[in-house]
This record gives C-alpha cells, structure tokens and sequence, in this order.
C-alpha cells in the first residue's frame, strides 16, 4: 500500500447507446455489436481507501445495487489486484480497500452505471495501490468484468464493437452539450433477457436490422467529420429507430412501448431506448429544455395521465451529453 492517506475519488460517468445495432452472434454465445456509445453527465461516485481488512468491503448508498458480494466495483478490485500482481510481482502492495459508492444512475437501466463503476474501481484501486496497467491489460483487465466496461476506459464517445471490447474512441460532439431527458421504469431488464429474446425472434427481432447498421456506421461517419450537438438533436428521429434491442425489450415489458408512445405525444418528439432498456430518452439542444420537458412528464404521471410500466414511481432525470464540464 501506498503512503496515500486521502481516498482516491472518481466520478463514474452513465452511457447511451445513441445507436446499437446487432451484427452477428459470436461462437462464444455473445452477441456481436455495432454501437455507438456516448458518457452522460449523469455520475455515481466512487471513493476507495485503505483498510485494515480482513476482505476488500463496500458500502452502497442511494440505490439498490443488490448483494455487495455480486458487486463488479469488488470483482473490480480483486480483477484489478490479480493484474498488479502480475504485471509487478507477487510482491507488489496492493492492500485491502474500502470501497463507498454513491448511486445516482439507475440500477439494471440500460445505462452502463455498474460497468462504470467497474471501470472506475479498476483504475481507482491501481492508483491506491501506486500501481500502473498498461492499456493493453487494463482493456483486458475490463472486457473480463463486463461486455460494456472497456467502453468506460475510453472517456469520450466511441464506436464499439466485437462483444463489446473493440473501443475506437470518436471526437466528442462540437459546441453546446445536447440536453437528454432519462425516464427510467421501476423494472429491471436483464441484458441476458433481452438478447435471448433477440434470438427467438418473431415479434422481438428488429424490424430492419441492415437499416440500423446504415444509421450506425452513417453516425460513425458524421462524428468523425464533426457533428455538434445540434445536429445530433435533430437526428433524433434516425437515432431513436437505431436499436436492435429495442423490440426485444418492448415485448419483454409490453408497458414500455406503450410509454414510449405517450411521451412522444405529450413531448412531441422522439423518445429512444438505451441498451436493453428500460430507459428511454429523448435529446433536446440544452439542459433546460430537458429539464422543463422533465417537470412536463412528472406533472403528468402525477395526475396519472401517464403510466409506466413496473411497482413504483419511474425515475426521471435531466442531464446532458458529453464529459465532465470543464
Ligand atoms: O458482458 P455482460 O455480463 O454485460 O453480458 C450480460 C449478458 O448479455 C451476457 O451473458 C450475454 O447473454 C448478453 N450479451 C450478449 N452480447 C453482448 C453483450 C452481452 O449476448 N455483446
């Protein structure tokens, strides 16, 4: 362990999928992927310092993440610890850390908060310990946590692909971050549920999936020339189409599709799914357009001309596309 006496602090950014097309199914049983994933402004926080011992604990507030032990931010560490250890010796000092997270991205959301927080771990813990990766074992340190973790390690928008471990980072979007309004229901989709629904078809296979591949690597293309976030804005339309998962998630959670109408009509524009769902999106050119399209909807659960699916009160958000401002 290091001298550090002050926890190593990291903000862990939520993802969308502005878009997720399914281009194969891979002989291990994973699906190959051609998406476009984005970091939100939208962060749980993680804190690592040292303990006493004698296990690597963790302490979750505001959110139900599940069993500490299922945990990835403690898979992270002890993923993290295996790789020092290799990369410096049996010697190297990595010690045991206490973990405290802070959620404030929806749990099992479609938004990527616990493979961030496993990305966040992973390089936290190493900067507790003094310890360095090299890129190459760090990737690789994170595919094995998670199909969508290597996307974190990226820290701008990026094209991914292969199982999820392929990261080509893109140019972050020009001018003023878009705002995005998140509207997560109280029901979880498992990934696992949504593929293995993809994979029976019928009323859960994509309507078009060679059109969703277009759009993809069409939005590929457009990052790469420059795109600022109003242009993404008014791609909406194209961007919402753009998920494979979405007809999967939709047959899984039937109330989903019929909430995704309603916002539609009540924000009049178009509302998106992130991976596998539940979250639905819609992008707006600030965050205070996102906010006031926020306070629109919530008004409207509340007199109950609205209704999501799942036991309790959906969680609605405002942030915005991009990094951590400057
Ligand atoms: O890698 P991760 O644990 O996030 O994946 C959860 C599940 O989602 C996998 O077990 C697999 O069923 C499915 N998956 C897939 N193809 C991917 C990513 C995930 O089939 N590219």
């Amino acid at each position: 362990m290091s001298d550090r006496l002050a926890p190593v602090v990291r903000l862990a950014p939520a993802k969308l999928n502005l878009t997720l097309s399914v281009v194969g199914r891979r002989p291990d049983g994973f699906h190959a992927l051609h998406s476009v994933m984005a970091p939100l402004r939208l962060y749980d926080r993680l804190s690592l310092a040292p303990v006493a011992g004698p296990v690597d604990t963790l302490h979750v507030t505001g959110g139900d993440a599940g069993p500490a032990a299922d945990n990835l931010v403690l898979r992270a560490i002890a993923a993290a610890r295996r790789a020092a250890m290799a990369a410096h010796g049996r010697g190297a000092s990595t010690g045991l850390l206490a973990a405290r997270l802070e959620k404030h991205i929806p749990v099992a959301a479609g938004l990527g908060g616990g493979s961030s927080d496993a990305a966040a771990a992973l390089d936290a813990a190493l900067e507790a310990w003094s310890l360095d990766l090299g890129p190459e074992d760090r990737a690789r340190v994170a595919a094995e946590l998670g199909s969508d973790v290597p996307f974190f390690l990226a820290g701008s928008p990026a094209l991914v692909e292969g199982r999820g471990e392929q990261v080509t980072p893109l140019p972050n979007l020009t001018g003023a971050a878009p705002g995005i309004l998140l509207v997560t229901p109280s029901i979880a989709i498992r990934t696992a549920d949504a593929f293995a629904a993809f994979d029976a078809g019928g009323p859960a296979a994509p309507p078009d999936p060679r059109s969703t591949r277009i759009s993809s690597e069409h939005l590929v293309a457009e990052l790469r020339g420059g795109l600022s976030g109003s242009d993404l804005v008014a791609r909406a339309g194209v961007l919402a189409a753009t998920n494979d998962l979405a007809a999967a998630a939709f047959h899984l959670v039937p109330g989903l599709l019929q909430l995704r109408r309603r916002m539609s009509r009540i924000l009049g524009v178009s509302i998106g799914l992130s991976g596998s769902g539940p979250t639905l999106w819609a992008l707006y050119p600030s965050l205070d357009d996102a906010r006031n399209a926020g306070d629109a909807l919530e008004g409207a659960f509340r007199r109950g001309d609205l209704e999501a699916p799942g036991p309790g009160a959906p969680t609605v958000i405002a942030t915005q596309l991009g990094g951590p401002p400057a």
